[in-house]
């Protein structure tokens, strides 16, 4: 697929068809998702696959601060990926230090999931799986119900399955309202 067709034509996919995605495909995408560029390459990002019906239920109940919409969406949903991230690194100089080098502190490590999250649900979509990204989330509540080790923390869950039905496009904001040269 050509590079930017894929990024303009990828969707939040929240209706699943009735079938689970193969953990060989989960693999492919991983395989490709892990180029996403991190904080000194520290490559923080991991991601635990569910796709057992009743730990996504688990995680409907417990893990969405009863949001309603994204509840719906786990109802249809036949895997989750929770994406988390090894905590303390992003951020410094190496990973034994115990400084932050930048103003931001520690925001590198979100910022470093974030990506790898655009690059999973991107290769995802080349390998024609939907995803939606979730942050309306308890992020606490899900690393109890995946058993996520303790130097970890959850970023997102990214939903994905078979895409069911057709998904509109979300309008985006002209060019001319988000870029500016500087003087
Ligand atoms: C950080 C982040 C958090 C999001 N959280 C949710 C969520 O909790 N539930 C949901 O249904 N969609 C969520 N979304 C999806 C956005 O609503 C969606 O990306 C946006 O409306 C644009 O639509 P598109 O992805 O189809 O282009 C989230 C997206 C991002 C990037």
């Amino acid at each position: 697929m050509e590079a930017i067709n894929m990024i303009k034509e990828r969707r939040s996919v929240r209706k699943f068809k009735d079938v689970k995605v193969e953990r060989e495909v989960l693999q492919e995408i991983v395989e490709a998702a892990r180029y996403a560029p991190s904080w000194g390459n520290f490559q923080i990002a991991r991601y635990t696959f569910v796709d057992n019906l009743d730990t996504i239920k688990a995680i409907s109940n417990d893990g969405v601060n009863d949001f309603v919409y994204n509840i719906n969406t786990l109802k249809n949903a036949k895997g989750v990926a929770v994406l988390s991230f090894v905590k303390g690194k992003s951020g410094k100089l190496d990973v034994e230090s115990d400084d932050y080098v930048t103003s931001k502190s520690n925001v590198w490590e979100v910022f470093d999931a974030g990506l790898a999250c655009q690059t999973f649900c991107l290769a995802a979509h080349a390998k024609g799986i939907g995803t939606c990204i979730m942050g309306i989330i308890n992020d606490k509540s899900i690393s109890k119900i995946v058993d996520l080790p303790e130097e970890e923390t959850v970023a997102a869950l990214i939903v994905y399955g078979y895409q069911e039905g057709e998904v509109p496009a979300t309008p985006r904001k002209s060019v001319d309202e988000i870029m500016r040269f500087a003087k």
